[in-house]
């Protein structure tokens, strides 16, 4: 990179909950972005709507390109013109239930579309640095609690399945091409942009809906599993801090703090007032053939060498979200 020039970075992943955070956080550090969009028949920007619709970044300092993951010839004509100095490889299937279902799509969107663009940055004349998103899923059943940078990788679905490879990859290609090629070992991170899937946003959402008499039950599965849920937009400045150091590295970013399940749908009805057992069931359709066991991250590296620390507890963010729900369902 020039010295005194605008940083560019490009999101793969840029209309979902860690893009749009993402992007926001680059804008605002001066940086010119640059994102991908898939071609769909309704339009998914929502939580990009605030930027996109500002005259003074879209088409200044933000650009959207139509180019999609199983598209390399596309994707790779966009980053030749767009000539980005960091990438953020954050698009993917994201849903693990769901990867049981479509675990073809979910190999191809996760682990080739990975190595398709580590081969493509590999062929710029300036290779970019490049963010991986990976995540705690590649532990599947662990045998060591917490899990950190060297805990081997035993997943148990095909998605952490898929980003056990997408992982390795990167890491090949740091090793073996001299990328700058980073994994962020994620944990679950959540937020008000959290997809209505994922069981956070479906517990808050539901809370708030219940109280509004918008709906009448809660059905959910495994109400004892347990995971290791952070604040979103703590992760992504985890993943710029990650690309800012002098080598490239893999960290693990996570809390270091188990919750249950039922631990959420009792602050998310808790900060609505209700009793959570007069509506809250369990539906076979939301069990997994296979749960992870023990996801809990050791985030010590992460603090150490990048200082990262998370600034939400997860009752803060249990409540904040719930309470986003209430306002968003009141309009
Ligand atoms: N989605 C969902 N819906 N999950 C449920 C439900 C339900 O009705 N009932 C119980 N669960 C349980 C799941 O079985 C799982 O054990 C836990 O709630 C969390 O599920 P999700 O919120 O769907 O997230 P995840 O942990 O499977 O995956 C997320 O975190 C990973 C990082 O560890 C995703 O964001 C992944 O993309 C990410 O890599």
């Amino acid at each position: 990179m020039k010295i005194g020039a605008m940083r560019k970075a490009f999101i793969t992943g840029i209309t979902g909950q860690d893009g749009s955070y993402l992007a926001e956080l680059l804008l605002e550090k001066g940086y010119e972005v640059h994102g991908s969009v898939r071609r769909t028949s309704t339009l998914h920007r929502s939580r990009l709507e605030h930027l996109y619709s500002d005259p003074e970044l879209y088409g200044k300092r933000l650009f959207l390109h139509y180019a999609d993951l199983d598209d390399p010839t596309t994707l790779r004509r966009v980053l030749t013109k767009a000539a980005p100095d960091e990438i953020y490889h954050l698009a993917g299937q994201s849903h693990v239930g769901l990867s049981f279902e479509i675990p073809e799509s979910t190999c191809e969107l996760t682990a080739m579309a990975t190595l398709r663009l580590l081969e493509m940055i590999r062929d710029l004349p300036t290779p970019p640095k490049l963010f991986h998103a990976t995540s705690s899923e590649m532990f599947g059943n662990p045998e060591t609690v917490p899990q950190d940078e060297n805990t081997p990788y035993a997943p148990v679905n095909p998605y952490g399945c898929a980003k056990a490879f997408a992982a390795q990859m990167v890491k090949i290609y740091r090793n073996s091409f001299g990328l700058f090629a980073c994994n962020g070992i994620m944990f679950n991170h959540e937020s008000p942009r959290r997809g209505e899937n994922f069981v956070t946003r479906k517990i808050c959402h539901a809370a708030a809906a219940i109280k509004l008499g918008l709906q009448n039950e809660l059905l959910l599965g495994d109400t004892s599993a347990e995971r290791d849920w952070g604040y979103a937009p703590d992760y992504v400045r985890g993943m710029w801090l990650i690309l800012q150091q002098h080598e490239p590295d893999d960290f693990v970013l996570a809390t270091g703090k188990l919750h249950s399940v039922q631990n959420v749908i009792e602050i998310a009805f808790a900060t609505v007032g209700l009793d959570w057992k007069l509506y809250v069931k369990r539906d076979p359709r939301f069990m997994r053939p296979a749960e992870p066991h023990k996801l809990v991250g050791n985030p010590a590296k992460a603090k150490r060498v990048l200082g990262w620390e998370p600034t939400h507890t997860f009752e803060q963010l249990i409540a904040e979200m719930t309470q986003c729900e209430l306002k968003a369902l009141s309009k």
